[in-house]
């Protein structure tokens, strides 16, 4: 008779695209969370114990309780997301847990998004569709929910990152100026191609006509948008962020948009997310909001699931995760 091995044990936080469930469920023994929410925190830390690897979603925090109710035997932890401030990477490393992410195949698609943010805030769309919806329509006006020009406008852009410089060559095709923050500037053969010109942040956010967020969120870059750089910008200034909410101090986003200190923001992503009706931003006309869906076509969602399951089982197989976060988990002889 043969023995055969026991298959990994594995928590999967939510349903995700066919393309990395299926793979996942052949391979492993999974529990998949069933619901439309996340685990509520008890849950999930049931879920993990005896685990040996876990596909988790930004919603999750990954902690060192998490850590421990898994128990030692965890070999993976695999973020179905590019971003990963969800998870206590440090933490997992002294463990010696390679984490995985997904980046790069939702590049264009956020990219994408965070044009048609720049496009939607600057030209009301947003208010437009609710102006119709409210039956407001009475005949064409020659000031009717005038906005601002795209084309021709200066584009700030912080982190030049994939999806900064991805959002660089949308803007080109709109004969845009790119002006573009990171922690040094980049070499000349990626920035002269996209036109992009490195300046400090302060005078960024003073000479952009639309700053667009694409930095992670870390201690640094906590509140990076505040009252301060707020007060730098354009009165007619439009704000985008499809990067991590907590990046833009929203009090003081919401004061400037009411007194009239910048134009207008657009906003994928929320502090806390998800943002309720109630809150006082969504009481602005000149503010628009998303629920998180700058990466929500469904191509780049499949691609997504397949990277994060690669991820999953290279790590159950001992082998090295395709697209690791924590290389140093490894350890100085790569195991
Ligand atoms: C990410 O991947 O980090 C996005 O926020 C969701 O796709």
């Amino acid at each position: 008779m043969t023995q055969s091995t026991p298959r990994p044990r594995v928590f999967v936080s939510r349903r995700i695209p066919d393309e990395g469930l299926r793979p996942i469920l052949e391979a492993c023994d999974a529990t998949v969370w069933p619901d439309e929410l996340p685990p509520p925190r008890d849950e999930l830390l049931r879920a993990v114990a005896g685990c040996d690897g876990i596909l988790t979603l930004l919603t999750d925090r990954v902690d060192a309780e998490l850590l421990d109710r898994a128990g030692p035997q965890l070999k993976v932890i695999s973020n179905y997301a590019v971003g990963f401030d969800n998870i206590d990477v440090p933490e997992a490393t002294r463990r010696g847990i390679p984490v995985g992410n997904t980046p790069g195949v939702l590049t264009e698609t956020t990219a994408d998004f965070a044009f048609a943010l720049v496009m939607a805030a600057a030209r009301r769309i947003a208010e437009g569709d609710r102006y119709v919806r409210a039956d407001r329509w009475q005949t064409w006006g020659p000031l009717l929910l005038l906005g601002v020009d795209v084309h021709g406008a200066t584009l700030g852009i912080v982190g030049f990152g994939r999806i900064g410089q991805a959002l660089a060559r949308r803007a080109r095709g709109f004969d845009m100026t790119v002006l573009y923050h990171d922690v040094a500037p980049l070499p000349a053969e990626v920035t002269e191609p996209l036109g992009a010109t490195w300046v400090e942040l302060d005078e960024l956010f003073e000479r952009s006509d639309f700053i667009s967020l694409h930095v992670n969120l870390t201690p640094e870059t906590r509140h990076l948008v505040n009252a301060e750089r707020l007060r730098r910008m354009k009165s007619t200034g439009i704000i985008v962020n499809t990067s991590r909410g907590p990046v833009v101090d929203q009090a003081a986003l919401y004061l400037a948009l009411r007194d009239g200190v910048i134009g207008g923001a657009a906003l994928d992503v929320t502090d806390p997310e998800p943002m309720r009706a109630s809150d006082p931003l969504l009481s602005l006309e000149n503010c628009l909001v998303v629920p998180h869906i700058a990466s929500a076509s469904r191509a780049t969602r499949a691609k997504m699931a397949e990277m994060a399951a690669a991820n999953l089982l290279a790590g159950l197989r001992g082998e090295r995760l395709p697209t690791c976060v924590n290389p140093e988990a490894y350890g100085p002889d790569g195991r």
